[in-house]
């Protein structure tokens, strides 16, 4: 067994941690809206006015902070009056991204409001500047966030809601590098310039624009939009996905592989500290204030869909090597937290690296999801100074860390403090004994609280065995300033203990 030490400090504290760094995604992709999130109220699935009851509970108690919607691809091609009216009378068009079928548009901008006010979410509209007009963007805004006698917002009352909502993130372009028009940089940000000229504050409500950022490692995408939107945009959007062979032809399986494309796996993903960085120097060079923040829209695994599904619905099985990539990344964005304001797994239902699979009436939650449940104290907490000199793990050629760690505090109503520590053993084959140090003048002091997730790195939640891979939850006593933990291969481990300052005379 290997040894380690995790020295964490609490009174070194960095950045608050946005909650909204436990984002998510949904796109009209496959199962993801239609069949997973929305029912429809004629359903005999349990629902509340079309949502799935089980799905709307359990993305509560993740407390999943800010979704992303229609798309992706599918925003560029959305025309938002399509979805809104009595459905039976909405228009009915091709999804030509995502396995062309027909999309009925049943679920529209209303139905998406009601599903965050149920999460108690915050929304995160993706506009169409691949087909749309800035017209029909600038109305968008008026239709959902006016608070007057206009036509549009009598439009909204007629279909139900009186009341404007109030919307924050405002994705202004998605991969408009790509599939979202395919637009050079200088091009795409004079167009986002355009809508966001447009798209205005109205009645109180704050737009939070949000710029389509780079491709995972396309650097001269940042450096050339940088100095084109740097007064513009509240952020840009990084996209970047683990695909374990690296190889989108051949992605790889969800469940069928071997130590070497596990190991594959956990070092692309480990790539995207790498990409952060690289990403934030040229920022930072552009945009020496830091006024412009990262967000990383869309994250996650893509693997090739399960044999005998819709190829366009990318459904894919979702492992504890799933399980690994979300702590590895996770622990990476908190730690960038200065810096990352949000982050959009893809996608939160029966897509790509989802939290929960559904089929009819039967509902999964699957290994990620577990991740996202044992982390999420780390929202809203300060993440705090802590070093791991973690050892090497891997097969032949592949070497990569064992460990990864972030720690945060934060404090309840009564003053007091907690400490919040996730860590990941990505080794297949060695557990590891992390001895949990601070400093002398700062103690554990009470019952600790610790989820520990780890299984077969292919182990899976199916609807036969629907908790094969479950965090296992604890409590044991901490005191004093220094107690260990240990992980066995291929785990994630979480705890929050309280903790107590004090005068020390020592250093
Ligand atoms: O998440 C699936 C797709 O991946 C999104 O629609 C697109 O933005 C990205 O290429």
């Amino acid at each position: 067994m290997k040894r380690v030490t995790l020295k964490m400090d609490t009174e070194r504290k960095i950045s608050r941690i946005a909650p909204e760094i436990y984002g998510h995604f949904s796109e009209h992709l496959g199962r993801c809206i239609y069949k997973g999130i929305y029912v429809g109220e004629d359903s005999e699935i349990p629902n509340v006015k079309g949502m799935r009851k089980g799905v709307v509970e359990a993305l509560k108690e993740i407390k999943l902070p800010v979704l992303r919607w229609p798309g992706g691809c599918f925003a560029d091609e959305y025309h938002w009056k399509d979805g809104i009216g009595p459905r039976q009378q909405r228009k009915q068009i091709v999804n030509t991204n995502w396995g062309g079928v027909v999309e009925n548009n049943a679920f529209g901008t209303h139905e998406f409001m009601e599903l965050c006010e149920q999460i108690g979410c915050e929304p995160y509209i993706a506009l169409n500047l691949g087909s749309g007009t800035v017209q029909e963007a600038a109305e968008w805004i008026e239709y959902m966030t006016y608070d007057g006698g206009s036509e549009l917002a009598k439009l909204r009352a007629a279909n139900g809601h009186e009341e404007p909502w109030k919307v924050k993130y405002l994705g202004i372009g998605n991969e408009s590098w790509g599939g979202g028009g395919s637009m050079r940089p200088e091009f795409y940000a004079d167009t986002y310039r355009r809508y966001r000229t447009f798209c205005r504050d109205l009645s109180g409500n704050k737009l939070f624009p949000i710029a389509c950022g780079p491709n995972a490692d396309d650097y001269n995408w940042t450096d050339r939009i940088m100095p084109l939107l740097k007064w513009h945009t509240k952020a840009i959007a990084l996209h970047y996905y683990t695909i374990p062979t690296g190889n989108w032809e051949h992605k790889g399986s969800s469940t069928e592989f071997d130590e070497q494309e596990y190991y594959q796996t956990i070092r692309q993903a480990l790539r995207i500290e790498e990409i952060i960085d690289r990403h934030l120097t040229i920022m930072d060079y552009h945009d020496p204030e830091q006024k412009v923040s990262l967000v990383v829209d869309e994250w996650g695994t893509w693997y090739d869909v399960e044999p005998g599904t819709n190829p366009g619905f990318l459904y894919q099985q979702n492992t504890m090597r799933d399980a690994i990539v979300a702590a590895i990344h996770l622990n990476i964005f908190n730690k960038h937290s200065d810096r990352i304001i949000m982050a959009n797994i893809a996608q939160t239902v029966n897509v790509l690296q989802a939290m929960i699979l559904t089929e009819g009436k039967d509902m999964v939650k699957t290994p990620t999801y577990e991740v996202f449940a044992m982390y999420r104290d780390h929202q809203g907490a300060t993440q705090i100074d802590s070093v791991l000199d973690t050892e090497y793990t891997g097969i032949g050629e592949i070497s990569v860390p064992a460990l990864s760690e972030s720690v945060s505090v934060s404090e309840n109503a009564d003053g007091e403090e907690f400490v919040h520590i996730t860590l990941s053993n990505a080794s297949l084959t060695e557990s590891c004994e992390v001895y949990l140090q601070l400093p002398a003048n700062q103690e554990f002091t009470g019952t600790a609280e610790f989820s520990l997730l780890t299984n077969e790195v292919n182990a899976y939640n199916s609807f036969e065995e629907p908790e094969r891979v479950k965090r296992q939850i604890g409590n044991e006593e901490w005191y004093g300033n220094r107690t260990s933990v240990t992980l066995p291969p291929c785990s994630v481990y979480s705890a929050t203990c309280k903790i107590r300052k004090f005068d020390c005379k020592c250093e």
